[in-house]
């Protein structure tokens, strides 16, 4: 039996959404996984995000859920510009690094560098937005973010870096 199935609420159709069956859900739906990077003059500062979503191609925009728990949102959100980094699974170190609470993760210089606008970027990842804060939405526990993209590049990797179940994955093959 699945351990949703176990779930007691799980199986009624209707009814208030059961919080353990939301983040069992949840657990399992995989995202590829970015690093936000953003400079509000305080200091660099980035964070590891499955969040985001693609909310329209033209004009281009995206979003993204900050959580009010990690301390780097209230950078990105002051500094109103962020750099959005598409990782393979060939980044997962550099993953763990800016998902973990209050690590240095500008300490080598030579993964990073500035845009011209002065947001800090990690070069080796090639695929990469420059966006623009455009409207934000308070919600309980985080802020949803929506983003205009003004620039970047698309340089992918062979195998795109997911989260699932609390582990790393990188994208498989399709199914014919
Ligand atoms: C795979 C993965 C995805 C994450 N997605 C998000 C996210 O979408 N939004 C968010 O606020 N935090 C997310 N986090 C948590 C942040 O990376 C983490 O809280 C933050 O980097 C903590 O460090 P800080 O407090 O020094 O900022 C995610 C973590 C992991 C491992």
């Amino acid at each position: 039996m699945s351990q949703l199935a176990r779930l007691p609420d799980a199986a009624a159709p209707y009814g208030p959404v059961n919080v353990d069956a939301f983040r069992t859900i949840f657990r399992r739906h995989p995202a590829r996984v970015t690093i936000l990077t953003a400079d509000d003059g305080t200091g660099p500062c980035a964070m590891t995000i499955s969040s985001l979503i693609s909310l329209s191609a033209d004009p281009a925009m995206v979003g993204f859920s900050l959580s009010n728990a990690s301390g780097s949102s209230k950078n990105i959100l002051n500094a109103g510009r962020l750099a959005i980094h598409f990782l393979d699974a060939a980044h997962v170190d550099l993953a763990r690094l800016c998902a973990t609470p209050g690590a240095d993760r500008f300490q080598d210089r030579t993964l990073w560098s500035r845009l011209p606008d002065g947001t800090p970027r990690f070069h080796d990842v090639g695929s990469w937005f420059s966006a623009e804060i455009a409207e934000t939405l308070p919600l309980a526990g985080s802020i949803f973010v929506a983003a205009r993209l003004v620039g970047g590049a698309l340089e992918d990797g062979p195998a795109a870096l997911l989260y699932a179940s609390g582990s790393w994955h990188q994208l498989g093959e399709a199914i014919e």
